[in-house]
């Protein structure tokens, strides 16, 4: 059976930090399906259709991989796509215990399916989707941050914004 790992989230927009933990996952598993958390009741920047486009551009040399949007519950995803493993990234202490949570109430939720947490490279500790879209916002340099699709994407969907106000 070839190993499957889920890696979830919003991917508003994918960063450099997400392309660093699906790299390394591919080292421990066969095949990663990347799922977009579809949810319509979450303000997003990016469509689902810009995120899976930012997705299929950034990874396009990597193999094993997959792109699919998922929703409901992410182990009933899992079990559906035959995968046993949930892929997160953790940065630091103040995402550990969201990321607890979220573990463990995946585990009462569905025994079979194991979270596999890998720690962010040193390079990405202080990045996330929210804080490069908040420096995006205004003009600030996010170079090397994210792929350069989104560099663009973030530009575009800002463009015309006051710089700095
Ligand atoms: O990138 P994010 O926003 O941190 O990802 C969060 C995500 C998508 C992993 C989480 O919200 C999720 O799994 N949502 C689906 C609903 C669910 O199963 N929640 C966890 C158990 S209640």
């Amino acid at each position: 059976m070839p190993r499957t790992a889920i890696y979830p989230g919003s991917f508003d927009p994918v960063t450099n930090g997400h392309i660093d933990i699906i790299k390394r996952g591919l080292t421990l598993f066969d095949h990663i399906i990347v799922a977009i958390l579809h949810n319509p009741a979450k303000k997003a920047l990016f469509s689902i259709s810009e995120r899976i486009e930012m997705l299929e551009i950034s990874l396009k040399d990597v193999g094993n991989i997959e792109i699919d949007t998922f929703n409901g519950l992410l182990v009933d995803y899992a079990a559906q796509r035959k995968a046993n493993a949930i892929l997160r990234g953790m940065r630091a202490v103040s995402d550990f215990e969201y990321e607890f949570q979220m573990a463990l109430m995946n585990r009462r939720l569905n025994r079979h399916v194991q979270t596999v947490f890998l720690m962010t490279g040193l390079r990405w500790i202080f990045t996330s989707s929210s804080i490069i879209k908040e420096a995006a916002q205004f003009g600030g340099n996010i170079n090397g941050m994210v792929p350069p699709v989104v560099n663009r994407k973030l530009a575009e969907k800002f463009a015309g914004r006051v710089k700095g106000a």
